[in-house]
């Protein structure tokens, strides 16, 4: 999960990195107020998880509270690389002498911690890294023994910083690696990191990834999630523990393991061109289990998209037994009465695939169709959607 600029400076305050009063604003209004509240010149910076925020006219520097309403005004609506604003933050001004950039970051390749590191900071970083890789240092960080002073002044180094700046950027680098580790952070970015003109060192901007799967240490990361630009289909999967991605087709997909969801979504794709170009309505992996309530769940996510016509659910019992899958379709279908309203075509196979056929076929319910192979009910599921 991604953070916003705000919700990074939050963290990086409360772990003691440096940075700057920052007050959030929805309205031109709530943005002068944060302003008169601040005092002197402010930046007026959109919130949007999106990079180059300052170059798409989203970073404007105001000296006096009504400048900072009409900067709002201007920025508030704005399109950035397809986020629009909703928000900005007002941030104290800062009389920046020196741009400096600093990460460090999960290495899955390396198995490992990557920082890197450049005395050349601020919104050209992008730029510096193609044009002259070796002006921004990759130094590895060993996870067992993370960033101590040392490894900082070692980062430092790397980056290029003179003796004297290594002293003042060490302290706030290893902060920053508390913020990550304390965290469970991905991904910890500060561009710029500054040098101000009276000699402090302060976090301007941060970039923050949390790891999901940590979420279970830090029940108050839930808080910090964008409820308001989630899609609320893939909010309700979520709140299921299902994998679940909308698509923009007229087929829902239900399957269990990812491999074989994503050749479903071919082969319906494939069979939707016979039948006037349907396409797959979304990605959903039940997993393993498949149990009635599970496929309700899901069930229930894909009937609640207004452009699904019909449901493909392909499962193949591995450990999974298709009887299990087959009551679990049935007492899904008792679960969801009046709410399960598309037809469904049904494939299963492996694993007690004949009692489970002969499970479906007892109940003979109206809105299910019950295939004999992945191709014959990807066919059929087109054909009902096209109808
Ligand atoms: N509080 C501040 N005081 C003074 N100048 C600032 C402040 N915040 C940002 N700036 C200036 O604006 C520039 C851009 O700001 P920032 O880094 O936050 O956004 P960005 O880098 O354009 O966006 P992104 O990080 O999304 O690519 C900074 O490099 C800095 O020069
Ligand atoms: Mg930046």
């Amino acid at each position: 999960m991604d953070l916003f600029e705000y919700q990074a400076r939050d963290l990086f305050e409360r772990y003691g990195v440096p940075v700057l009063a920052g007050i959030i604003a929805d309205t031109p209004a709530e943005a002068k107020a944060a302003a008169e509240t601040i005092g002197g010149t402010v930046v007026v910076k959109a919130q949007v998880k999106a990079g180059g925020r300052g170059k798409a006219g989203g970073v404007k520097v105001v000296h006096d509270p009504d400048a900072a309403a009409a900067a709002a005004e201007q920025i508030l609506g704005l399109d950035i690389k397809g986020h629009v604003v909703r928000r900005v933050m007002v941030a104290q001004g800062a009389r920046i002498a020196r741009e400096f950039y600093f990460s460090v970051l999960l290495d899955r390749a390396n198995r490992s911690y990557l920082s890197l590191c450049s005395v050349e900071g601020g919104m050209e970083i992008e730029e510096l890294a193609v044009e002259r890789p070796d002006a921004l240092a990759r130094v590895e960080v060993d996870p067992a023994e993370g960033i101590t002073l040392d490894k900082a002044r070692e980062i430092a180094a790397a980056g290029h910083f003179d003796a004297e700046l290594i002293e003042k950027v060490a302290p706030v680098i290893r902060k920053l690696y508390d913020v990550y580790t304390g965290e469970d952070a991905t991904l910890v970015e500060v561009n710029p990191l500054v040098l101000t003109e009276d000699g402090q060192v302060l976090a301007l901007d941060g970039k923050v990834t949390l790891d999901e799967n940590a979420g279970f240490r830090h029940p108050e990361h839930a808080e910090l999630e964008d409820a308001a630009s989630a899609d609320p289909l893939e909010a309700a999967a979520k709140e299921n523990d299902l994998n679940y991605v909308k698509l923009d087709g007229e087929v829902g997909i239900i399957g269990n393991g990812a491999g074989l969801v994503m050749s479903t979504l071919d082969v319906v794709a494939y069979a939707g061109e016979k039948h006037g170009g349907v396409k797959p309505a979304n990605f959903l992996d039940i997993g393993g289990g498949a149990s009635a309530t599970v496929m309700a769940a899901g069930l229930d996510v894909i009937l609640g998209d207004s452009q699904v016509k019909s449901v493909f659910v392909n499962v193949f019992g591995g450990i999974t037994s298709c009887v299990a899958v087959a009551n679990g379709i049935v007492q899904a279908l008792e679960i969801l009465g009046d709410a399960a309203t598309k037809p469904l075509v049904v494939r299963l196979d492996g694993n007690q695939v004949e009692e489970g056929r002969a499970i479906l076929a007892a109940a003979n319910h109206p809105l299910v169709t019950i295939a004999s192979s992945m191709d014959d009910g990807a066919d059929k599921a087109a054909e009902l959607a096209a109808a």
